[in-house]
């Protein structure tokens, strides 16, 4: 029997039980949360019921079993399909939607959860389902700061790196979409240079340590960047874009001549030349943030 008064062992809801809302529910039963979980489709709780979680009759008694509710689907729509029929939300209740979307999405659900007295906190993962409750897991929210202190601990059940990022409901799907941008950036980059030496018969576990130390190496410049960027101004103090631009050159012949795939630095030659021709060709690669800033050409 579950006192009230346990520390760290208020009761949750989790609604969606695809495979992270799997991983969210059994990270809360696994601190000893009672657990309540709902999906559409039942058979997916099975697990998660011998673990020791309830399976609620309906997505409305899953909703009315515990003061806060994680919803975590597909997407928004099928967010506001299953919500929006719910007449009898409670007052006081706290929803916190882990669902991926848009900033545009999180703020329109917070204005719809304003509408019926629902306390909203929108959230993103940025993590896959077997990191959940590990200290790897990095979890966003962003919502009235109340509702995130006052079931912080809870919350925290689901990575080390649960994070409140502030007011704005949009903050956390706008990080979320810039991490996606910085991974996508770093994946393809990799799998380029894979490509370019596996012409001469290296293997992409070979390569593979030399990336990961020149990531490392550059997680440097990027913070003296950031400064860069935040003040405004550029000095060229390791590298210039001209620099960077006659490199650029070089990768897209080295790739033509390999009979590789050149799209990927030539997409970067073109935005640096557009750099160039704004008279930027004496800053440091951080004044590049003003081709994506502007919007696209
Ligand atoms: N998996 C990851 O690595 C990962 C990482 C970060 C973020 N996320 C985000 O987490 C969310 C869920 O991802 P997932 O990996 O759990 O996906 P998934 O395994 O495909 O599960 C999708 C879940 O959404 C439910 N669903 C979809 N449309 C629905 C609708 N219209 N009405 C009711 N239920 C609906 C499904 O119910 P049924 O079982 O009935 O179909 C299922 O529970 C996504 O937004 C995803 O971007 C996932």
């Amino acid at each position: 029997m579950m006192h009230s008064s346990d520390a760290g062992a208020a009761a949750v809801t989790v609604i969606g039980l695809g495979l992270m809302g799997q991983a969210l529910a059994a990270a809360f039963l696994k601190d000893g949360h009672p657990t309540t979980v709902w999906n559409r489709s039942a058979a997916k709780a099975e697990q998660l019921v011998a673990q020791g979680a309830i399976l609620a009759d309906s997505i409305g008694d899953a909703v009315a079993a515990s003061p806060l509710a994680i919803v975590c689907v597909s997407d928004y729509e099928g967010v506001h399909e299953l919500l929006d029929p719910l007449q009898d939300l409670r007052e006081g209740r706290v929803l916190v939607n882990l669902t991926s979307g848009t900033a545009k999405q999180a703020r329109e659900t917070a204005d719809w959860a304003a509408r019926r007295s629902i306390i909203y906190l929108d959230g993103a993962i940025l993590a896959i389902p077997p990191a959940i409750g590990t200290a790897d897991a990095v979890l966003l929210y962003s919502g009235p700061r109340s509702a995130f202190d006052a079931h912080e601990s809870t919350l925290r059940s689901l990575g080390a790196g649960t994070t409140y990022l502030g007011a704005d409901h949009g903050l956390s799907s706008l990080y979320d979409m810039a991490m996606l941008s910085v991974m996508w950036s770093v994946l393809n980059g990799f799998l380029h240079g894979v490509a370019l030496l596996g012409t001469a018969q290296v293997d992409a576990a070979t390569f593979a340590p030399f990336v990961n130390q020149g990531i490392e190496a550059m997680t440097e410049w990027l913070t003296a960047y950031a400064d860069q960027i935040d003040g405004g101004e550029y000095p060229a103090t390791d590298s210039t874009i001209d620099t960077h631009l006659a490199a650029m050159g070089h990768l897209i012949h080295q790739s033509e001549s390999l009979g590789i795939n050149a799209e990927l630095p030539r997409f970067v030659k073109s935005l640096t030349d557009r750099a160039v021709g704004q008279g930027r060709g004496d800053n440091s690669y951080a004044a590049m943030i003003e081709q994506f800033r502007a919007p696209s050409a």
